[in-house]
C-alpha cells in the first residue's frame, strides 16, 4: 500500500512539518460514529444530518475572516467613518474614478455576464504580456487557489505549504481533501523561504502543488530570484501568488513567463493595487496545458458585470493607480519608522503595503485591544507560534499612521 493510499483513507491525518502527520481539527466520537452513514432502513425524521457531510469536511477548523466594517462599526458605538481599519491590506484610496462612473452606468444588470471576461482579459493580456489564452479570471484570487486545487488533488494529495504565509493555501487545500506539509520559513526579519527543505519534502512527499507568495503575506519579504530557479526546477506545480508585487521595489512579476514554463502558475489581484476588494476580481496566468482544465470546473458566471466593468475602468487610469502606490510606498517607509522609535515595536522591512511588528515587552493582543478601544483596527496573530508575538498594521494615509502613532504613544505612556 502507497503511502497516498494510506493517508487518503485516513481524512483526520494531514501533515505538518517535515512529514510529521499532524490532525485537523480533533474529532469528536461522534464525527467516528457519523460515518457510519445514515441506514437505508431509516426514516427521514431518523436521519442525522450531519452524516450525509463529508468526513473531512466536518474535521476542517472554520477560516476566521475579518469582521466585516459595519458589524465594526456596531461593536465599538463609532460610525464606520471615525474607524481606521488597517487590518486587512485593503487600499486606503480606493479605485479611480473611472470605477465610480462605471459603476453608475452599468447598462445591462439584468444579463449574465460574459463567462471568459474576454474584455478584461484582453486589457490584462496587454498589461502582463502574457496570451489572454494564459489568462483566466476569478472572483478575487482567493477562488482561483479553490479552482485549481479542485482541478489537481485527489484526496489525501500533498501540497507544500510555507508559513507563516496567506493563510487560504492550506485552508483551500483541506476543503479539497489535500494534506498540507509545512516547510516553515527561515527566521524573522529575512522570513527566507527554506529551499533546502522544500527539496527534502518533495522527494520524500511528492507533493503536486508547492505554493509561494512573493512579498509575502504577513511579513512582506520578497522571493530570492535564485531561490525561486531552484524551486521552478522541482516537479511539482508552483503557485506564484504576487497579490502585493505592485508595492515591492526588489522583486518583479514572472507573470510574463507563464506561457514558456510547464509549471508555474502566477495570481494576482485587483482588491490591493487598485482598491477593489469589495468589488472581488483577481486573475491568474496558467501554462497551456492546464487552464483548460481551469475552465472546465468554473462556475460559468463567475465574474460580475460590474466586477468586470470595475476592473476594466481601474486599468484605464494607470496614473492613478501608479501614484496610489507611490503613496503606499511612502506612506510605508514613513510609519516604518515612527514604529520603530517606540521601545516595545521591532517592525520587519516590508516590500508590501503593510508591516509585520514584533512587540516586546507587552502581549500583541494587548496592543491590538487598546488600538481597537481607540477605532483602530489591526491584525493581530495567536498562530502560527514564531508571529504569536507579532502585529500587522496595513499602510493606510499619513493621517491614518498618525492616528495609530497617537495611540501607540497613549498606550506607552500608561
Ligand atoms: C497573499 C494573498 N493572496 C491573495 C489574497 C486574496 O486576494 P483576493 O482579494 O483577490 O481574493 C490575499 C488577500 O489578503 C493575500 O494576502
Amino acid at each position: 500500500m502507497s503511502a497516498r493510499f494510506r493517508l487518503a483513507h485516513n481524512p483526520k491525518m494531514y501533515l505538518n512539518g517535515r512529514g510529521v502527520p499532524h490532525r485537523q481539527k480533533s474529532s469528536t466520537s461522534r464525527t467516528n460514529s457519523s460515518h457510519s452513514r445514515a441506514k437505508s432502513s431509516r426514516t427521514s425524521n431518523e436521519l442525522i444530518t450531519t452524516d450525509f457531510v463529508r468526513k473531512h469536511i466536518i474535521n476542517l477548523q472554520p477560516y476566521t475572516p475579518i469582521i466585516p466594517f459595519e458589524v465594526l462599526s456596531e461593536q465599538l458605538q463609532r460610525p464606520t467613518s471615525e474607524i481606521i481599519k488597517l487590518d486587512a491590506n485593503e487600499n486606503p484610496y480606493g479605485p479611480p474614478p473611472e470605477v465610480y462612473d462605471a459603476l453608475r452606468t452599468v447598462t445591462y444588470p439584468h444579463i449574465y455576464p460574459d463567462p471568459e471576461s474576454r474584455r478584461l482579459r484582453a486589457m490584462l493580456s496587454s498589461e502582463c504580456k502574457v496570451p489572454a489564452e494564459n489568462l483566466l479570471v476569478g472572483c478575487g484570487a482567493d477562488e482561483l487557489i479553490d479552482l485549481l486545487l479542485r482541478v489537481v488533488l485527489e484526496p489525501g494529495d500533498k501540497v507544500i505549504n510555507t508559513p507563516p504565509t496567506f493563510g487560504m493555501y492550506s485552508f483551500d487545500s483541506y476543503i479539497n481533501d489535500g494534506c498540507v506539509i509545512d516547510v516553515k520559513r527561515g527566521p524573522a526579519p529575512s522570513f527566507r523561504v527554506d529551499v533546502d527543505g522544500i527539496e527534502r519534502a518533495v522527494a520524500e512527499h511528492n507533493p503536486k502543488i508547492l505554493f509561494l507568495t512573493s512579498p509575502n503575506n504577513p511579513d512582506g519579504s520578497v522571493l530570492d530570484e535564485s531561490d525561486l530557479e531552484r524551486l521552478l526546477c522541482l516537479p511539482v506545480l508552483v503557485v506564484l501568488d504576487e497579490a502585493y508585487v505592485e508595492f515591492s521595489s526588489s522583486y518583479t512579476s514572472r507573470i510574463a513567463e507563464v506561457p514558456n514554463r510547464k509549471n508555474l502558475i502566477v495570481l494576482r489581484t485587483f482588491s490591493k493595487r487598485a482598491g477593489l476588494a469589495g468589488i472581488r476580481v483577481g486573475y491568474g496566468a496558467f501554462p497551456n496545458e492546464l487552464i483548460e482544465f481551469i475552465w472546465r470546473v468554473k462556475q460559468p458566471y463567475n465574474v460580475s458585470v460590474i466586477a468586470e466593468e470595475a476592473a476594466m475602468a481601474a486599468l484605464s487610469n494607470p496614473t492613478y493607480l501608479q501614484d496610489v502606490r507611490d503613496k503606499i510606498v511612502c506612506e510605508r517607509a514613513r510609519l516604518f519608522t515612527l514604529l520603530s522609535q517606540f521601545d516595545f515595536m521591532d517592525p520587519f522591512p516590508s516590500e508590501s503595503n503593510f508591516i509585520l511588528c514584533r512587540v516586546t515587552g507587552a502581549s500583541a493582543e494587548f496592543i491590538k485591544k487598546s488600538l481597537l478601544a481607540r477605532g483602530i483596527v489591526i491584525r493581530y496573530y495567536s498562530s502560527p507560534k514564531e508571529i504569536s508575538d507579532c502585529i500587522r498594521i496595513s499602510v493606510g494615509r499619513p493621517e491614518d499612521t498618525d492616528a495609530i502613532i497617537a495611540g501607540l504613544t497613549s498606550i506607552s505612556s500608561k
